[in-house]
């Protein structure tokens, strides 16, 4: 409906949903919609962004302390780093340099929902490749899915809001079908949680040079618990990053996320710690969610996915009502963040009564606990 816009707006924005937030928790409610980190900022962060307090003044344009940290740590250059508010700008930054009107974005679906406002607001048609049974992207399609339109594709592993990973060994069959003129992003938004050896890694394909058309998107946000401050990375080519850098709102980067992105790295081995609890919080979760009887995903980020279709918005009642706050994709599924402990065992409480209400056959149930 455009009716109601009292100014002329174009049509593909107009007819976009409006954006919607992971919903606010109550103070006695857990918040898992936003797969956020629950534990607070790495030690020294808030010290660190409590000293910059220079606030009248613009920060450095292009984070160039942070580039020159990721560089080192990248074994590249800094021009082969940018950093953005956010990952989620990068890839918009990216999709505008890329993709405009006739030309063609593919990415898996279900996946991270702002993939497709993202493409339309770049004015590129978006191509979505189903995702398997299990979950999975389904690269053999999404390299059929490319043609002499596609300027875009998006790779997302984990797999927000399903929970897979792609392979190594898929990712490089893949990229070798792509044509090396289309831009591959991979989005490891939630890589730092990564527990299976298999899994693609973005650091190793920049490393072995072969493939300069794929960018990496890492993030803040989810690991180092920076969602707050809006502070993400991509690393890849210089000359494509460029093209991100031209299309990107000057100076969004504030000096506050710098610094917490720096102190953040210096906190490594905190860092491995929790991330290192959440898996094993997260595993428990998948393993205990399976022996009820719920069809579960594997799940490498710090989500799981539960597979209750036309029960969707009727599931994320009940967790609501008990006090957990989860994120239902309408006639699809829910997906729930691995939060505090506490929020694990409020999960499992609630998500026993749901699955027991499934019906027999249901998307949701799992053949003898599992995904078998
Ligand atoms: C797959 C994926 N990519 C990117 C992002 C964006 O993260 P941020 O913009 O906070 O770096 C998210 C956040 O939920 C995500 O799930």
């Amino acid at each position: 409906m455009t009716s109601d816009i009292p100014v002329k707006i174009r049509p593909e924005i107009a007819a976009l949903p409006p954006y919607k937030q992971g919903r606010q928790a109550g103070a006695d409610a857990f918040k898992l919609s936003s797969n956020e980190n629950p534990f607070d900022p790495l030690p020294g962060v808030i010290e660190t962004v409590r000293s910059q307090t220079a606030l009248n003044r613009y920060p450095d344009a292009t984070a160039s302390r942070l580039r020159e940290r990721l560089a080192a740590r990248f074994g590249v250059t800094p021009d082969e780093v940018h950093i953005g508010a956010g990952s989620v700008s990068i890839l918009a930054q990216l999709l505008l340099a890329a993709a405009g009107p006739g030309d063609e974005v593919v990415y898996a679906w279900r996946s991270f929902e702002a993939y497709p406002g993202l493409a339309a607001v770049a004015g590129a048609k978006s191509v979505l490749v189903p995702i398997t049974d299990d979950g999975r992207h389904d690269l053999q399609a999404m390299a059929d899915a490319v043609t002499g339109r596609t300027r875009a594709v998006i790779v997302c592993s984990p797999n927000n809001p399903t929970g897979p990973i792609v392979t190594q060994a898929e990712f490089d069959a893949f990229v070798e079908r792509v044509p090396a003129d289309v831009l591959v992003i991979l989005d490891e938004a939630y890589a730092e949680f990564v527990t299976d050896a298999d899994a693609v890694d973005g650091e190793e394909v920049l490393a072995s040079g072969r493939h300069p058309n794929v960018v990496v998107l890492r993030t803040f946000s989810k690991a180092y618990g920076l969602a707050g401050l809006r502070v993400g990375y991509a690393v890849g080519h210089s000359r494509i990053l460029d093209a991100a850098r031209s299309t990107a709102i000057p100076l969004s980067v504030t000096a506050q996320a710098e610094v917490a992105a720096l102190a953040s790295l210096d906190a490594e081995a905190e860092l491995i710690e929790r991330v290192a609890s959440i898996a094993v919080r997260r595993d428990q979760l998948v393993a205990a969610l399976r022996e009820q009887g719920w069809r579960v995903p594997d799940a490498q980020g710090n989500f799981v996915w539960l597979s209750t279709g036309a029960e969707t918005l009727a599931a994320a009642q009940a967790f609501e009502e008990g006090g957990v706050i989860v994120r239902p994709f309408a006639g699809d599924g829910i997906r729930i963040s691995v939060g505090e402990a506490e929020a694990v065992d409020r999960v499992l409480e609630i998500a026993a009564s749901v699955v027991s209400g499934l019906p027999e056959g249901h998307s949701g149930r799992g053949i003898s606990g599992g995904l078998a």
